[in-house]
């Protein structure tokens, strides 16, 4: 049995049969890690994390949560188990108010424990209380991703899956944004994110895997892959083969 919250082996995945995106990657992510993963624009970074999440064709590889095979679990059983996934994109429903997101991202709950959840993510960010009677369409693009992010956190997962949570943020929001999943790794959740904002994600997290035409490429403690100058080179390679 594995050690590892989450453990991802030889994984190959994509859209359509016979044309995988990903090959053969491998990782893994123990209890209370926060680990980022990054590479080239289309490396294949939102295809894996879709695939952990059950959401695309397997077509080789395994999937473990806790030691349990999830690699086909259907999307139904998934939202019962304890790995919850935050989309780059469409992570909230913009017409409807903040509370009734959290209501909606706790519906499957016993109707007390469901209560008690909304009424933890307000704790855990005082903001959505501010605004919980606001479209979450309004909401800042910070504020936004901290409502995904408690939805998210509403089933009490083990391990949350960010997909570029930095994205379209100004630096101050991201710095409040990267600020929260620090606490909420603190707090026990492991963390497993896709980011651009290279550097500044590897500061804050304790490992790295760099991903480039859908492979492993390279990965390690993210404060010797801050200055491993062959990270570099992967984005550069790519640039170059772009002109
Ligand atoms: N829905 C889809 N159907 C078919 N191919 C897709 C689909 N989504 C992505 N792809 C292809 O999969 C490859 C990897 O895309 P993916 O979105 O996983 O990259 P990424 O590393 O997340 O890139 P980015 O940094 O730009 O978000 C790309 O070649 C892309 O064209
Ligand atoms: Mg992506």
């Amino acid at each position: 049995m594995s050690a590892h919250i989450l453990q991802i082996a030889n994984l190959t995945a994509g859209y359509q049969p016979g044309l995988p995106i990903i090959r053969d990657v491998s990782m893994h992510v123990s209890k209370g890690e926060m680990v980022t993963i990054i590479g080239p624009n289309g490396a294949g970074k939102s295809t894996l994390i879709k695939a952990v999440a059950g959401l695309l064709n397997v077509e080789d590889g395994r999937v473990e949560l806790s030691g349990s095979d999830i690699t086909r679990i259907s999307t139904h059983k998934m939202a019962d188990a304890a790995l919850a996934y935050v989309p780059q994109t469409d992570n909230i429903f913009a017409s409807l108010t903040v509370d009734e997101n959290l209501k909606l991202g706790a519906q499957a709950l016993p109707k007390a424990t469901a209560r008690e959840r909304v009424e933890e993510a307000y704790e855990k960010f005082p903001d959505l209380r501010k605004f919980s009677r606001r479209k979450a369409g309004v909401l800042s693009g910070g504020q936004r991703q901290m409502l995904a992010v408690g939805r998210a956190l509403l089933t009490h997962p083990e391990i949350v899956m960010l997909d570029e949570p930095s994205a379209g943020l100004s630096p101050k929001m991201v710095d409040d944004v990267f600020a929260q999943l620090v606490a909420l790794v603190k707090s026990g959740v492991a963390i497993l994110m896709v980011e651009q904002n290279a550097k500044a994600a590897m500061r804050i997290s304790d490992r790295t895997y760099v991903l480039a035409e859908g492979r492993n490429r390279l990965d390690g403690a993210s404060d010797a892959l801050l200055e491993d100058p062959q990270v570099t080179q992967i984005y550069l390679g790519r640039a170059g083969r772009k002109q």
